[in-house]
């Protein structure tokens, strides 16, 4: 019968098998399964899987830095490319929300590609591709499927004649946490919630500049580390902080204020196609939004989604 250990020991036979002594590039976007892909992969080859993790510029506060320490700390051989300039440049001005998730999936294989030129004589390419992914071409988290989605437009980047390895291509999202347990990775990584490729892009509604990246990534840190530390974190499928485009009226003193209003936004679900927002206590909701208001400037207002996926979706673009 089907074990994480098993599938761990046959598929490391399998990948030195598959690769031999060829190099392997990998785009890590600090989610489940491209980690859990990862460290199959450098338990098969070891050093000659070349990792590469972006900052796009659109990642959560902190996360970048923290992501890239933790994979350090895995022994993973990885890069960190900061190019969060080059994405922020290649947004500004752009509201439509495909039109941003095309500039986000063709700057990062501009980025990729560079990368991966970098590494001498590579011949394949890992992804974090799992079985829903395989079946169904909606559902696109992390940068793998951002370079799937892109595989048919114009005339290929080099990195995509390679070879590609996708050791996870056959499981489901909770068999993949159960071989990243058997791997030894973190559990608190394993228990992430999904977070979409394009990032805080598609939360801040119409166009994207510096400051609203830095004033959502104040207010989505308070309301997950808050999921956190009441212990509701786990009870979530996916949360996340939404940047409206309106201002609203408020008060401060004698003065009226003018201000930004946000969207908090968390739901259960068990594959991302259903999904129900969540009761969370009014307590909670009420230190949040408080600490939101007091603590992030520019932002006066805080509301809570209760919607249900369908009719509305997930993410609001
Ligand atoms: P929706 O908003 O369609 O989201 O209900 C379902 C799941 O997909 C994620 N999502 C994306 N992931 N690129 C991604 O990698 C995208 O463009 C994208 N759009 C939505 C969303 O976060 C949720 O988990």
């Amino acid at each position: 019968s089907w074990t994480p250990d098993n599938f761990v020991d046959m598929t490391v036979d399998v990948l030195r098998e598959q690769v031999g002594d060829d190099k392997v590039v990998l785009a890590l976007s600090g989610g489940v399964d491209s980690t859990v892909a990862a460290v199959l992969l450098h338990r098969a080859i070891g050093e000659n899987l070349h990792c590469i993790f972006v900052n796009n510029g659109l990642l959560r506060k902190n996360e970048f830095e923290t992501v890239l320490k933790r994979y350090e700390g895995m022994e993973l051989n990885v890069k960190g490319v900061d190019a969060s300039g080059r994405f922020l440049g290649a947004l500004a001005g752009v509201s439509d929300p495909e039109e941003k998730r095309k500039i986000i999936g063709r700057t990062f294989i501009e980025v990729f590609d560079d990368e991966a030129h970098k590494i001498k004589d590579v011949k394949w390419l890992g992804q974090g591709t799992i079985y829903p992914d395989v079946i169904e071409s909606v559902s696109v988290n992390g940068p793998s499927a951002t370079i799937k989605s892109h595989h048919n437009v114009g005339g290929l980047p080099d990195f995509m004649k390679l070879k590609v390895v996708e050791p996870l291509r056959m499981l489901f999202k909770d068999e993949v946490r159960r071989v990243g347990a058997s791997l030894d990775i973190d559990p608190a990584q394993l228990g992430r919630h999904p977070f979409p490729g394009p990032g805080l892009a598609i939360r801040i509604l119409g166009d994207i500049t510096p400051e609203k990246v830095r004033i959502l990534q104040e207010v989505d840190d308070i309301f997950i580390s808050g999921l956190k530390s009441w212990g509701l974190y786990d009870r979530v499928w996916q949360a996340g902080a939404i940047l409206l485009p309106v201002d609203s009226v408020g008060v401060m003193g004698d003065e009226r204020t003018y201000e930004k209003c946000v969207a908090l936004r968390a739901v259960e679900s068990t594959d991302g196609m259903t999904a129900d927002w969540v009761n969370l206590p009014y307590d909670f909701l009420q230190k949040t939004s408080n600490d939101i208001i007091n603590r992030v400037k520019g932002v006066n207002r805080v509301v809570y989604d209760i919607s249900s996926k369908p009719p509305a979706t997930i993410e609001w673009e």
